[in-house]
């Protein structure tokens, strides 16, 4: 078992994928179980830290002895992050969070008429959460992680994210057809913005986890 070396410490963790809706029955959504989340939540319960889980749309059960706040699109999750976070000692954003939203919401269901030729769906972008928590620190050392899903050039492209984003560590995966979303394990490079690189080998989210808060540890010393 691990030492409570974050007792004491709040710690806000954000975790599943956001909907968007459309209309009353319909979202756009992604594939993001919540896993790594939930996974995230429970060992820094385990090791001794006050933690509030913003949940969207995972359906997984609520971690004991953690304070879950159910969301559902990107806007609700911002607010519910930015309100959690003020006196937190670090912030993880496991959440996937859709970057746009449809422009306009029907208030009742969107219907095909005969003969209709389909019609584009126009979008506007969501507020970037993780770049503006990065930017406002709520409090002095505040410790603030990203997650990052890539394809190609994982770690150039973690590299040049975790500067845009502003954060302290990044959680670069690599993505495919097969991996990482739903997936019992999940395998990854934690990048500092000092310049580290902590490799983590193939494994279950709950080893991810634990290596993650290693570092948010260290750095709050
Ligand atoms: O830019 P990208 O979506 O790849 O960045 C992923 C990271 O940024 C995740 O930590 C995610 O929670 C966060 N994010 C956010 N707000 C957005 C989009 C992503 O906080 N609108």
């Amino acid at each position: 078992a691990k030492e409570p070396d974050l007792a004491g410490r709040h710690v806000v963790v954000s975790a599943g994928g956001t909907r968007e809706p459309l209309d009353p029955v319909r979202f756009l959504g992604n594939r993001s179980s919540g896993k790594q989340g939930y996974a995230l939540a429970r060992t820094a319960a385990a090791r001794g830290a006050r933690v509030t889980l913003i949940a969207a749309n995972a359906a997984l059960p609520d971690p004991a002895g953690v304070d879950v706040v159910p969301v559902g699109t990107a806007l609700e999750l911002r607010e519910a992050v930015l309100r959690a976070s003020a006196d937190a000692d670090a912030v993880v954003m496991a959440a996937a969070v859709a970057d746009f939203r449809p422009a306009a919401y029907a208030t009742g269901k969107i219907k095909k008429k005969d003969d209709q030729e389909p019609e584009p769906i126009a979008l506007v972008r969501n507020p970037d959460i993780l770049a503006e928590i990065s930017a406002h620190r709520a409090r002095p050392g505040q410790v603030v992680v990203g997650f990052a899903a890539e394809t190609d050039d994982v770690l150039a492209n973690g590299r040049a994210k975790l500067k845009r984003k502003g954060c302290d560590f990044l959680v670069v995966n690599e993505v495919g057809e097969r991996k990482t979303f739903g997936a019992e394990d999940n395998e990854a490079v934690v990048l500092g913005a000092d310049g580290g690189e902590t490799p983590i080998p193939h494994g279950p989210k709950e080893g991810l986890a634990d290596t993650v808060w290693d570092l948010v540890a260290e750095r709050l010393g």
